[in-house]
C-alpha cells in the first residue's frame, strides 16, 4: 500500500465519506461514476476499517472527539463491483483514514457483449479464454464442495458437458485420490476448445475429449456416467434446458448416477468477475431465470429420488447425488 496521503496523486473526484451514511454514499459515488470514463480513478476518503476490529458496519468509532462511521474492505469491494468498478489498492493515510480508490470497468471489453460464432466466442483466441475460473476463490470453494458432496473418488466414469479447455477436470485431477481409475470425458462443439484441452491433458490416457454438439449427445453412444458435470453451460440459448436435463437424467447417468450443475450468477467484465447474473433487456442483474432453472432442476431430481444441495454464489452449484 502507498503511505502518505500527499504522495497521492488522485484524479477527478476526492471525497470525504468517513461520516457518511452508506444510503448518501451510493448516490453520490454513481453521479460521479456517471461522469467519469472507463478505465478513470475515482477517490474518497474513509474509516481505516483496521482501526477497530470485530465491528459491525455502521458503528459509530470515536476518535479526537469526533464520530466516524465503520465499514469494513468487504463493503468497498462489493459497492465497487455493484457500480461496475475494481477496487485498486486503497491508500493508508493514517491508523484513522484511508483512500478508497474505484477504477471505472470498461463494459465493451467483455465475451457476453459478443453476438459472434462459437469459435471467435469460445476457442483458444477468444476473450472467453482469458478466464481461468479455477483462480476465482469464489468459484473453486464451491466447486470443490460440490465434489466432495457427490463423493468424487466413487464415481469412476465421467461425463463433462460444455467442458471448454477442461478446467472443470483439473480440479479434479488434483483432489481425486484415486484419479488414475477414473475415466473422464469431455464434450465442447468448439473445436479450438478442445484441442486446447487435448493438448493439455494429453499425459492422461483416462481422459477424452470429443468435439460435438450436445443436442446430438445419443448419437455418440457413450454409455452411462457416474457423474455428469456441467457448468455455465446448458442454459445456452441453443440448447433446450429443461429438456435436456430429462434426457441427460433418464439417457446419460447410471441409475444411481450423481450431477453437478454450475449456473452463473455472474458476468466476467473487463478482467473482473461481477457479482450477479444477467439477461437480455436488463440493464441490471436479474435472476429470474437462473432461479427458474435451478428449481426445475433441484424438483426434477428429487422426483427422480435424488437428494440435492444447492449452494455458491457467483456460481450457484447444484448437487444431486441418487439415494437408490
Ligand atoms: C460458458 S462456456 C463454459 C465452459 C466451461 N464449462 C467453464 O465453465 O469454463 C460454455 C461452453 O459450452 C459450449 N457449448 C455451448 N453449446 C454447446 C452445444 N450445443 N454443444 C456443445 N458445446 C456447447 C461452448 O463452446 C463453451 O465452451
Amino acid at each position: 500500500m502507498h503511505s502518505k496521503e500527499s504522495n497521492f496523486k488522485y484524479n477527478s473526484f476526492m471525497q470525504n465519506f468517513s461520516q457518511t451514511p452508506m444510503i448518501q454514499v451510493i448516490p453520490t459515488l454513481e453521479t460521479e461514476l456517471k461522469k467519469l470514463s472507463t478505465k478513470k480513478t475515482l477517490s474518497f476518503k474513509v474509516l481505516n476499517p483496521d482501526c477497530s476490529s470485530s465491528t459491525y458496519n455502521g458503528n459509530v468509532v470515536l476518535h479526537d472527539s469526533h464520530e466516524y462511521i465503520y465499514r469494513g474492505y468487504k463493503t468497498w469491494l462489493d459497492l465497487a463491483q455493484q457500480l461496475q468498478c475494481r477496487m485498486l489498492t486503497p491508500v493508508i493515510i493514517d491508523e484513522y483514514f484511508v483512500i478508497i480508490k474505484y477504477e471505472k470497468l470498461n463494459s465493451d471489453v467483455s465475451f457476453h457483449k459478443q453476438d459472434v460464432e462459437k469459435e471467435d466466442k469460445y476457442g483458444k483466441n477468444s476473450i472467453f479464454s482469458l478466464i481461468h475460473k479455477n483462480e476465482e476463490a469464489a468459484y473453486l470453494y464451491y466447486y470443490l464442495q460440490a465434489l466432495k458432496n457427490v463423493k468424487i473418488d466413487t464415481r469412476v466414469r465421467i461425463l463433462n458437458l460444455g467442458v471448454n479447455s477442461g478446467d472443470e477436470f483439473q480440479a479434479i485431477i488434483e483432489t481425486a485420490e484415486n484419479f488414475e481409475s477414473l475415466e473422464l470425458v469431455g464434450i465442447d462443439y468448439c473445436t479450438s476448445a478442445i484441442e486446447s484441452a487435448q493438448e493439455k491433458f494429453k499425459e492422461y490416457k483416462n481422459i477424452r475429449f470429443i468435439q460435438a454438439d450436445i443436442n446430438t449427445l445419443e448419437n455418440l453412444e457413450l454409455e452411462r456416467f457416474d457423474l455428469v458435470i456441467s457448468i455455465g453451460t446448458l442454459q445456452s440459448s441453443n440448447l433446450e434446458f429443461n429438456k435436456l436435463l430429462m434426457s441427460i437424467v433418464q439417457n446419460q447417468l447410471k441409475r444411481s448416477g450423481a450431477m453437478i450443475l454450475g449456473f452463473p450468477n455472474c458476468r466476467w467484465i473487463d478482467g473482473e468477475m461481477v457479482y450477479g447474473a444477467k439477461v437480455k433487456n436488463y440493464a441490471f442483474s436479474e435472476m429470474g431465470l437462473l432461479y427458474k432453472d435451478v428449481i426445475f432442476s433441484k424438483k426434477y431430481l428429487q422426483q427422480k429420488k435424488f437428494r440435492v444441495t444447492i449452494t455458491g454464489k457467483d456460481y450457484v452449484f447444484l448437487t444431486g447425488t441418487s439415494i437408490l
